[in-house]
């Protein structure tokens, strides 16, 4: 269905008006109506490794702005958050079969040969390469029963890096299927990226003085927000919540930026998942008379790519002041940990039907 006031007539002001914004949406997706439009609210400043930051934030949820934006007043006075950033690494995962007995040397085959499908990787995707980045190790994986999966390590550089990544998987996928293709039993799987982010983190810290937390006692307020965070360690059904707290502010932030946020959820809880259980990605604890908060994170995200001819998101980097990858990951991230502070706060002080809640109340009065 091509984009025209007849097939956008029923809808609405479900598919809103076509115009040049909807017209770009066009190009960029397939069937397009119109457009889905989110509210868009500010955090109108935190301070990120000694930067301040506006953010724009699209989220139905009030209390998600409001809370962030309370926090922000909080961690600014004390100097703000200290974040970082790996320089990213995305894997793909390129898998066929064989018969069992075959996978050792076929295995073996595929390690010697190793430089020669890096090089076959590379060639595929020369922008990368030229970039600074592309594929640099190659690793396999036998998960039993015939399965070969090998494993591509690709520098991104400033990309997400997923059409780039799956282009080289492919490439080495052609070549597998060569080589191996006469192999007992062989039969031809699959070549894509995985969304494990482990070689994508993100960290984001804050420490606060006790004199400066919240209430008349900050070192009982300081003990509530440890217990929080225990609390979260030791249960699995609160360690979900704790986290989606955490995604709140994430999602928020990324969406105007132009992010893939189901690429950022799927390594996101992975991640707390990995260790057998849910567990919450951000810490609270005391010491030496402080609060200090921490979140690791993966944050799966790009700063250059088509996203970017997005009008709405190139003026959404230019307002949030985000000048490189890195910065972009500092960002979300930190929000990220500023968006659990205030969820926690809430939960553990007056509570979040009081605080949090109230105001979606107020805005469906
Ligand atoms: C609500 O959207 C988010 C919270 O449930 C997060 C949390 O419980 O930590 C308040």
């Amino acid at each position: 269905m091509a984009l025209n006031e007849e097939s956008s007539a029923d809808l609405g002001l479900l598919a809103g008006p076509i115009d040049e914004e909807t017209a770009l949406f066009d190009r960029m997706s397939e069937n397009v109506i119109g457009a889905w439009r989110l509210p868009l609210g500010v955090l109108t400043g935190i301070v990120i490794n000694r930067r301040e930051h506006r953010i724009a934030m699209a989220t139905e949820e009030p209390s998600v702005i409001a809370a962030v934006n309370r926090t922000a007043v909080l961690f600014n006075a004390v100097g703000g958050i200290h974040a970082e950033a790996d320089e990213p690494v995305t894997r793909a995962q390129i898998m066929f079969r064989v018969e069992e007995d075959s996978v050792p040397w076929v295995r073996e085959e595929i390690l010697r040969r190793k430089s020669r499908y890096i090089g076959i990787a590379n060639q595929s995707n020369p922008g990368l390469t030229g970039a600074g980045g592309g594929a640099f190790e190659l690793e396999t994986e036998t998960p039993g029963d015939g399965f070969v999966v090998v494993r591509l390590l690709v520098r991104t550089m400033d990309a997400m890096g997923a059409n780039a990544v799956n282009t080289m998987a492919e490439a080495l996928q052609q070549a597998f299927v060569q080589e191996y293709g006469d192999a007992p039993g062989y039969e031809r799987g699959m070549a894509i990226l995985t969304n494990e982010g482990s070689g994508r983190l993100a960290r984001a810290r804050i420490e606060l003085p006790f004199e400066m937390l919240p209430g008349e006692d900050g070192a009982a307020f300081g003990h509530r927000m440890e217990m929080a965070s225990e609390f979260a360690l030791r249960s699995p059904d609160r360690a979900v919540t704790h986290n989606k707290g955490i995604m709140n502010g994430v999602i928020a932030a990324a969406l105007p930026l132009g992010q893939d946020t189901r690429a950022m959820s799927a390594s996101f809880f992975d991640a707390a998942c990995r260790q057998g259980r849910h567990l919450p990605m951000s810490r609270w604890f005391t010491q030496n008379e402080r609060l200090i908060g921490v979140l690791e994170m993966p944050v799966v995200a790009g700063y250059v790519g088509g996203f970017r001819h997005h009008p709405g998101v190139e003026a959404a980097f230019v307002f949030d002041g985000i000048r490189s990858y890195q910065e972009l990951c500092h960002v979300i991230c930190s929000v990220g940990l500023a968006q659990n502070f205030g969820a926690l706060r809430a939960l553990m002080t007056e509570g979040i039907q009081a605080g949090h809640m109230s105001l979606h109340a107020r805005k469906y009065r």
